[in-house]
């Protein structure tokens, strides 16, 4: 008789019934008469009683030496138990042993980071790891959500690029049939002609950056998404991000309570995560870090210590805005009051994380986007088309990105962003 194929998260709704799971082994204890097998099954992991027959296999010569991830099919009944995270248990009534692994490399047992990196096509086996890649993808899902139910369109800009983004020194060289293109590190520019045939867009995916950084925050290819918005001014921007952020930490609260109890996170400060998120200028944070005493004169740039000290007075994310347009990007709208400033903001998450996203409001003016190209050393001719969006229909617009390692890491509250995506690339890693 064929017995139902269930996942392990489906269990709940069998009690009482035999059911046939089918999984990797994660541990096996013996005692004797009573075996206990916990199984994974890629959507969650339960406990297998096997006795008297069922036994049979696990004594037999086939079965010899089958240890951690060795792939199972065990038919049984499902129990209540009360003891189990998942609320069941299986009693087993026949067990199929579809491989036998043996000496699997990464048990228990700690091991060290690299050698965990170089093991990452297995690594992303173990429960922890598990959960963290399930919770990027709710994050990734809550995004999408909450930008589709909003009117924003998923438009994808090119990944090859002829241009810088971001500045030229972290651009990923192409060789492009005897041309040089560019790995894209962030797809903006493109969204924001989209926006104006678009209204409301967003690009969601890879962006590279050839950073010689090697923090717990750098990735050098890592994922954004980048929303852009037509008749958007600066404050809009920020009510979007703030609007956004919050969405998804209240879903992935609501949907991931499993993954977040597993990765430990402190869900009380994931509650505070409310709107309206403070503001402060770079001004007020410059008289904010010189009480703390890490003093920075007007016009030098943030550092990771300097922003982790400020998120720190806070906690929710906090928005830091209005820099000195020197160290920002050439897009950025000034501020009208006051030119020496840009209409960005990055947004810091609390707890130590630092910055998760950075918008603006960009320039729509022709005459002051050529002259700021200029100003950077960018040569306006290579942004032709750029330059197009401002000679016909140009409207105030603005927009933002997300790093999606960054804000996994923060909800999930994890240590460095290398966990938070299948297989990192960082400066001195791009295997497996
Ligand atoms: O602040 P950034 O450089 O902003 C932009 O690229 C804008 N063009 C976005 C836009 O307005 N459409 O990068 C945005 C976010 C950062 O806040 C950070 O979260 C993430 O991307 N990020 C990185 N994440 C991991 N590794 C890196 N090397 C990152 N660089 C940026
Ligand atoms: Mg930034």
């Amino acid at each position: 008789m064929a017995f139902p194929v269930v996942r392990v998260a489906e269990l709940e709704r069998f009690v009482g019934s035999p059911v046939t799971i089918q999984g990797w082994l994660l541990h096996h204890r013996s005692s004797g008469r009573i075996d206990f097998l916990v199984i994974r099954d890629g959507s969650g992991e339960v406990q297998v009683v096997v006795r008297g027959e069922a036994l049979e296999l696990l004594n037999s010569e086939t079965w010899r030496g089958a240890g951690q991830e060795s792939a199972l099919a065990v038919t049984g009944l499902v129990r209540r138990d009360s003891r189990s995270p998942l609320g069941v248990e299986l009693e087993a009534t026949q067990i199929r042993l579809i491989q036998a692994a043996r000496d699997y490399p990464i048990s228990p047992k700690e091991h060290g980071v690299d050698f965990l990196l170089d093991h990452r096509h297995l690594w992303i086996r173990s429960p922890r790891q598990a959960a963290v890649l399930r919770l990027r993808a709710a994050v990734m899902r809550a995004i999408r959500d909450f930008l589709d139910r909003n009117g924003f369109v998923e438009a994808d800009p090119p990944i090859l690029t002829p241009a810088a983004a971001e500045g030229t020194t972290t651009l990923f060289d192409v060789d492009y049939f005897g041309e040089h293109a560019y790995l894209s590190q962030s797809g903006q520019l493109y969204m924001e002609a989209l926006a104006m045939a678009l209204g409301r867009v967003y690009a969601f995916g890879p962006t590279f950056r050839a950073e010689k950084s090697k923090t717990r925050r750098h990735l050098t290819e890592f994922w954004m998404v980048e929303p852009e918005i037509a008749f958007c001014d600066f404050e809009q921007n920020l009510g979007w991000q703030e609007e956004l952020i919050a969405a998804v930490v209240a879903e992935v609260r609501e949907r991931c309570r499993r993954e977040l109890t597993i990765l430990g996170r402190d869900l009380a400060a994931l509650e505070r995560v409310r709107t309206p998120f403070p503001r402060i200028s770079y001004d007020e944070a410059l008289a904010r870090l010189k009480a703390a005493g890490m003093e920075l004169a007007w016009g030098e740039d943030l550092g990771a210590p300097h922003e982790a000290a400020l998120a720190l007075q806070f906690d929710r994310p906090v928005f830091l805005h209005r820099f000195p347009a020197a160290i920002k990007a050439f897009y950025m709208q000034p501020d009208p009051a006051r030119p020496e400033v840009v209409l960005a903001a990055d947004l810091l998450a609390p707890e130590g994380y630092g910055e998760i996203a950075g918008g603006s409001e960009r320039i729509h003016d022709y005459e002051l986007l050529e002259q700021r190209m200029r100003e950077h050393q960018l040569d306006p001719a290579a942004y032709g088309w750029y330059l197009d969006l401002r000679r016909w229909g140009s409207v105030p617009h603005s927009g933002f990105g997300i790093g999606i390692e960054r804000l996994v890491a923060w909800i999930g509250g994890l240590e460095h962003v290398r966990e938070t995506i299948p297989f990192p690339r960082m400066l001195n890693r791009a295997r497996p």
